[in-house]
């Protein structure tokens, strides 16, 4: 594996665990349905407290900047201060301060490409042709007979040019129509936003997940995407001068040299799966541009052995020298994994071996809030819908807000998030499937959960081990080893053994294999046992997790 992986001080974010809080959903503390940051703070024991905590290393915060929430934060209108839903910039240094003193870290959202249509450098810029910021956006006239500047379509849908009438001139946004996206070109962007990255690291935050970074840059003579048949809406299109130009990875080598003052911040970059060359290109040469690239490929993925072998043993191996994997299966912009693995099968099963995965594959995992306890996606009506992007593609799409409803902490009325009404809607099982139960149950998900990741807290190999994969088992079957030193100067080996299927599964490994312990099983009543590699069992949708002799 990555060179990174054998260095004798490896960075915090190489064996951290992660946990993605979207912060309208995750715990209201004035009961107005809406969570906010006092919320997360008066919750962050249960991520990391002394007793009955799940046990994670860092928490990543989804967008809490003052937005007019078109996109749910993913539009801001102050990139230094902190939206007055979710509190101010006191609450803010208050949830810091109590997060470091718990030893978890804090990562922010930071959306590069575009702000809101209301953010202060707009409204300037859109003021008149001769503002200082009006190239701090990309304005352009439109073409003879009132044609747009281009043909290139907005991801959200429509078309990417909206004509300003105050401007008299279009401006570009990738998104929605209130996301107009900034001009990289222009230094004083970049310059501007490399101080917000002072401002907010300057107070202590750990790093950054950079929203949409393969938009950075445009070919600013607006040439037309060429037409791809067959296609509907944005693929209808070849990106090739809306996104993906080199100017992206120059900002990211940019914004590296920013970060390199601050030795322990990380950067996690968000990139398009079809970005040529992959995501993956933003490690750049592995120590120049971006620490964490997430990989999206498990949360597209099928449930099946083939997809999960291939992403081991050629997509993890095909990150540079000193870039290291990231593993990712839900997010706010997803359906949930559980539902998605889930389909065609027993959805609870596969869920445990998601876990069990997520937590011992090589790279960093991210776990989204409430996968803990099996959260569901929500199945929601269009009058309960609050995401513009979910409402224009509904019911054709699943959208994103069935995967942002109210963390279900326990089995009262509004599950423990608020007393008011839930901005979103919980689902009726959250009675059954929340922490508080779970947490009493030691068969629970979320004892299942808790359970890896201590084991995992302990084991040099899962946590920073290399790994290879194991290809003589049968072909529903997922076999991998993970080895590291540990401090003593041993060598630590943990093997992790997946049955894809739903039928029960007997084979052997060739002669000289490893005996082990089973640590974990994933089928809840299995009890602690030996492992006999010449008679290797594994029920239906089971993963076990061995300590190697
Ligand atoms: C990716 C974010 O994850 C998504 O929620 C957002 O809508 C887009 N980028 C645009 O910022």
């Amino acid at each position: 594996m990555c060179a990174a992986s054998r260095s004798l001080h490896p960075p915090w974010w190489q064996s951290a665990v992660f946990y993605q809080i979207y912060p309208w959903s995750f715990q209201d503390s004035d009961n107005d349905g809406i969570g906010d940051l006092r919320g997360i703070r008066s919750r962050l024991k249960y991520l990391r407290g002394a007793q009955h905590s799940l046990g994670v290393d860092a928490i990543w915060l989804s967008p809490i900047y003052p937005s007019p929430m078109h996109d749910f934060g993913y539009d801001v209108s102050d990139y230094v201060n902190i939206d007055a839903r979710f509190g101010t910039l006191k609450d803010f240094e208050d949830l810091l301060e109590e997060a470091h003193r718990l030893g978890l870290r804090v990562i922010m959202d930071l959306v590069l490409n575009h702000t809101s249509d209301q953010h202060e450098w707009f409204r300037d810029s859109r003021a008149s042709r001769l503002s200082t910021k009006r190239n701090w956006y990309c304005w352009a006239d439109g073409k003879s007979c009132g044609r747009r500047p281009s043909n290139w379509n907005a991801r959200f849908g429509g078309p990417s040019w909206t004509w300003d009438p105050e401007a008299r001139q279009y401006y570009l946004h990738s998104f929605l129509k209130e996301q107009p996206d900034l001009n990289w070109e222009e230094p004083s962007v970049r310059a501007a936003m490399w101080d917000v990255v002072r401002f907010w690291l300057d107070r202590g935050v750990d790093g950054f997940r950079l929203d949409a970074i393969n938009w950075l840059g445009k070919d600013t003579r607006w040439p037309n995407n060429p037409f791809r048949l067959g296609l509907r809406g944005y693929t209808r299109q070849h990106h090739l001068y809306d996104r993906d130009q080199a100017l992206a990875h120059d900002s990211m080598r940019e914004l590296r040299q920013v970060i390199s003052a601050y030795p322990d911040a990380v950067l996690i970059g968000e990139a398009a799966a079809d970005t040529p060359g992959g995501p993956a290109s933003f490690y750049g040469k592995g120590d120049d541009e971006l620490q964490l690239v997430f990989d999206f490929r498990l949360m597209k993925s099928p449930w099946c052995a083939k997809s999960f072998r291939l992403f081991l043993s050629q997509h993890v191996p095909s990150i540079p020298q000193g870039g290291w994997p990231t593993i990712v299966m839900s997010n706010h912009d997803q359906p949930r994994h559980i539902d998605r693995y889930g389909t065609g099968g027993d959805a609870e099963a596969r869920a445990r071996v998601a876990a069990l995965l997520l937590l011992t594959m090589p790279g960093t995992p991210f776990l989204y809030y409430g996968e803990e306890v099996g959260m569901r996606n929500g199945k929601l009506r269009y009058r309960d819908l609050r995401d513009p992007y979910t409402k224009r593609f509904w019911p054709f799409r699943p959208g994103r807000d069935p995967a942002r409803t109210p963390m279900q902490w326990d089995a009262s009325v509004h599950a423990g998030f608020t007393t008011h009404r839930p901005w979103l809607p919980l689902p009726p099982d959250s009675s059954q499937r929340n922490v508080e139960t779970e947490a009493a149950d030691p068969r629970s998900l979320w004892s299942l959960y808790r359970r890896l990741l201590a084991l995992r807290r302990m084991s040099p190999a899962l946590s920073r081990g290399d790994y290879h994969v194991i290809e003589e088992g049968p072909c529903d079957c997922v076999l991998y080893e993970r080895e590291a030193r540990t401090k003593t100067g041993t060598v630590e080996r943990m093997l992790v053994a997946v049955n894809f299927s739903q039928r029960p599964c007997e084979f052997a490994l060739p002669s000289g294999s490893s005996q082990g312990l089973v640590l974990a099983s994933t089928t809840a009543d299995a009890a602690t046992s030996t492992w006999d590699p010449a008679r290797i069992r594994l029920g239906p949708d089971e993963g076990q997790l061995v300590r190697l002799d």
